[in-house]
């Protein structure tokens, strides 16, 4: 049997997607001001799944600066899509927006300034993809919304859940009959951090 790569980090740290030179500054912006983005590979993971699952209502919760929206946009192109993504920071969304006309995806994305905990329990409209990207003690408390917005099939992708903080939302989605999940732990260059998992999760 063939063994495993040399240094595999090393290795994987070469395999990382090509991006444009927007998404080059953003990640140099959020090393410099230690803004937690999800990185390129993670990036190019959401765009895969978004667009292999044709997800054409996509919501977000945690948009920074945009980095990961952007991604999301990109995917739901062919499919005539929309992101909304929920943001806590004004001066973040403020820089989202800005982003997002440069990507060119503004009138793909629509940014609410508010705290999704809040706003999660308003919202109607059901939703064919989330990805959840707040506080990670957070992630527990929004699930039962994210089910009921989420259409059944449809995919909730977690960010970070390699911290100790979602280990509550860890055990509980495991076990709740009304999801199939799994948890990812990876190497994932240029995320933050580097090693961590990802839990990939379908509404049942
Ligand atoms: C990890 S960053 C998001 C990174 C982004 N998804 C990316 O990869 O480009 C988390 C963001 O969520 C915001 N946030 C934290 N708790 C929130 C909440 N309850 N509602 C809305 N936004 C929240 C923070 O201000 C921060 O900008």
């Amino acid at each position: 049997m063939s063994s495993i790569v040399d240094k595999p980090e090393d290795y994987f740290r070469k395999l990382i997607p090509p991006r444009d030179d927007l998404m080059i500054k953003l990640e140099a912006e959020a090393e410099k001001e230690n803004i937690p983005i999800v990185g390129p590979v993670v990036g190019e993971l959401l765009y895969i799944l978004a667009a292999a699952t044709k997800a054409k209502r996509i919501l977000e919760l945690g948009t920074a600066t945009g980095y990961s929206a952007i991604y999301l946009a990109r995917a739901c192109e062919a499919a005539d899509g929309i992101v909304v993504t929920l943001e806590n920071d004004s001066e973040m969304a403020a820089r989202a927006q800005q982003n997002f006309r440069q990507a060119g995806v503004s009138d793909r994305i629509e940014v609410h300034v508010a705290s999704a905990l809040e706003v999660l329990p308003q919202l109607q409209e059901s939703f064919d993809f989330i990805f959840l990207d707040i506080e990670k003690q957070d992630y527990v408390k929004v699930l039962p919304d994210c089910r009921r917005l989420l259409v059944k099939g449809g995919l909730l992708v977690a960010d970070n859940v390699g911290f100790k903080d979602a280990d509550e939302f860890n055990r509980t989605i495991s076990q709740h009959s009304g999801w199939r999940s799994i948890s990812l732990f990876s190497f994932l260059p240029l995320h933050s951090p580097e090693n961590d998992a990802l839990c990939l999760a379908l509404r049942c």
